[in-house]
C-alpha cells in the first residue's frame, strides 16, 4: 500500500481513527491534510483509550514519521497540550513534523467563531467553536499567520498587527473588546522553542519517502458531506476532507496516490445543523445513539442518528474515487428485526438516485427506503466473513453492490482486533 488516503464517507465520526490506526501499522508515514482540532479520533490500544484532535493517530507507533500537513489549521495551545499529554503517557513525539505553511488558529479566530454562530441565530451552522472557519477565512483572505511566521518575530508582529486592525473592529462590534496585538504576538512567541524542532518542508519529506519506496497514509478528518465544495453547504466545515484535499493539503501529486479507503458507519450520524434525510426521530434512532455511544469526541454533543444513506455513500465514492470501503460499527445494528437503507430520494414527485443539484431540494428530500432483514446473533466475535450471520453478510453485500465498491474492512467492535479484513 504505497500511498493510501483514508477519508470519511459521511458526515464525519465514521470511525476513521480506528481504521487509520489499523492501516498505520502497514505504512511508514502518516500525514494529516486538513481540518484542525474540530476532529476527534478515538483509538483503543491494549484496552487503553487515546483521543486525538490534531496529532496524527500514527504517533502511537514509535518508528513512523507523523506529519501535520500544510492544509491543517493548528491551535498551538491544543497542539502542545496534546503533545504534553502524550509525553506524560510515555509516547514520544520526536517523530512529528509540522508543515511550515500550515496556518495557525489565533485567539481571535476562536472568539469570532463563537460570535458569528451567535449572530446567525437559528441559521447557525453548529460549528465546534474551535475557530476553524475564521482561520481558513484568513488563509484565503491572505491575512493568516503561518507556522513559519513564529520563527521570525519581526514579521510575526507585523502580520498580527495588520490582522488585528480589522479583527478588533469586529470584536468591538460584538462587545468583546479589542485584543492587544503585542500580547497576542508574545503569547504565540512563547511556543517558538517548542515549535522549532518540528517545523519542516513536509511536502519534500513525503515525496522523498515515496521516492525511497516507503508508504504514506493520508489521514482525513471530518467527512465528504462536510466538505466545503461537495458537502451540504453551508452546513459544512471550511476545508476539503475529500481525497483531493490530501494532495493540496500535503503537496503530493494525484498521480502518486494508489488507494482511497472510504470509511462509513453501517448507519449514519451527523453533529451540528443541516439536512439529514434518513434521520430517525424515534426509538430506533435513540437506540443507535445509546448502543453506538454517539456523543462527539470533541464537543460531547449528542449525534443525530439515522439509517444508512446509500445515495450519499455512492456520491462519496464518486467525488473521492474511493477504491475500497471500510464499514464500521456493524455490531450496533445487531438485534434489529429489519434494517432500512436509503436507495433514492423523493422531492415532491421527483425521484433522485443522485444528489439533487439544488441544495433546497436536498433540504426537502425524503428517503426512499429499502427493507433488509436484520440479524440477532452477536457479530463482535466474528474474525472472518464466514463467521458473520447471514443477515449481516447480505447487508454488507448490498452496500458493496449498490456503491459498486469493494468492502475491504468490516469493524464489528471498537477494539483493534474486532475488524474483519476481507481477502
Ligand atoms: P467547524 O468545522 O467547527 O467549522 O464545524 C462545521 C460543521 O462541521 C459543524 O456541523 C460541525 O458539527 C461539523 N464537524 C466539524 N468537525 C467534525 C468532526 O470531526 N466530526 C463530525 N462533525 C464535525
Amino acid at each position: 500500500m504505497p500511498a493510501t488516503i483514508v477519508i470519511g464517507a459521511q458526515w464525519g465520526d465514521e470511525g476513521k481513527g480506528k481504521i487509520t490506526d489499523l492501516l498505520a501499522e502497514r505504512h511508514n508515514v502518516i500525514a494529516r491534510y486538513q481540518g484542525g482540532n474540530n476532529a476527534g479520533h478515538t483509538i483503543v490500544r491494549d484496552g487503553e483509550e487515546f483521543k486525538f484532535h490534531l496529532i496524527p493517530s500514527g504517533i502511537l507507533y514509535p518508528n513512523k514519521l507523523c506529519v501535520i500537513g500544510n492544509g491543517v489549521v493548528i491551535d498551538p495551545h491544543i497542539l502542545f497540550g496534546e503533545i504534553e499529554a502524550l509525553r506524560e503517557r510515555g509516547v514520544s513525539v520526536d517523530n512529528l513534523r509540522i508543515s511550515a505553511n500550515a496556518h495557525l488558529i489565533m485567539p481571535y479566530h476562536v472568539l469570532l467563531d463563537g460570535v458569528s454562530e451567535k449572530s446567525l441565530g437559528r441559521f447557525r451552522i453548529g460549528t465546534t467553536g474551535r475557530g476553524i472557519g475564521p482561520c481558513y477565512v484568513d488563509k484565503v483572505a491572505r491575512l493568516g499567520i503561518r507556522v513559519q511566521d513564529v520563527l521570525d518575530e519581526k514579521i510575526l508582529r507585523r502580520k498580527i498587527h495588520a490582522a488585528l486592525v480589522e479583527k478588533n473592529l469586529l470584536l468591538d462590534l460584538y462587545d468583546i473588546g479589542a485584543l492587544d496585538p503585542d500580547q497576542v504576538t508574545d503569547e504565540l512567541l512563547s511556543y517558538r522553542e517548542r515549535f522549532a524542532p518540528h517545523i519542516a518542508d513536509t511536502s519534500l519529506l513525503i515525496n522523498k519517502a515515496l521516492d525511497d519506496g516507503r508508504s504514506v497514509l493520508f489521514e482525513g478528518a471530518q467527512g465528504t458531506l462536510l466538505d466545503i465544495d461537495f458537502g451540504t453547504y453551508p452546513f459544512v466545515t471550511s476545508s476539503n476532507p475529500i481525497a483531493g484535499g490530501a494532495c493540496a493539503g500535503t503537496g503530493v501529486g494525484p498521480t502518486r496516490i494508489n488507494y482511497v479507503m472510504g470509511v462509513a458507519k453501517a448507519y449514519t450520524t451527523r453533529v451540528g445543523e443541516g439536512p439529514f434525510p434518513t434521520e430517525l426521530d424515534d426509538e430506533v434512532g435513540a437506540a443507535m445513539c445509546e448502543v453506538g455511544h454517539e456523543y462527539g469526541t470533541t464537543t460531547g454533543r449528542k449525534r443525530r442518528c439515522g439509517w444508512l444513506d446509500l445515495v450519499a455513500l455512492k456520491f462519496a465514492c464518486r467525488v473521492s474515487g474511493i477504491t475500497h470501503l471500510a464499514i464500521t460499527k456493524l455490531d450496533v445494528l445487531t438485534g434489529l428485526p429489519t434494517i432500512m437503507v436509503c436507495t433514492k430520494y423523493k422531492v415532491g414527485r421527483k425521484v433522485y438516485d443522485e444528489f439533487p443539484l439544488h441544495q433546497t431540494e436536498f433540504h426537502h428530500a425524503r428517503p426512499v427506503l429499502k427493507e433488509l432483514p436484520g440479524w440477532n446473533e452477536p457479530v463482535t466475535k466474528a474474525l472472518q466473513w464466514a463467521q458473520l450471520p447471514q443477515g449481516a453478510r447480505d447487508y454488507i453485500t448490498f452496500i458493496s453492490e449498490y456503491t459498486r465498491t469493494e468492502v475491504k474492512l468490516i469493524a464489528v467492535g471498537p477494539g483493534r482486533d474486532e475488524t474483519i479484513v476481507m481477502p
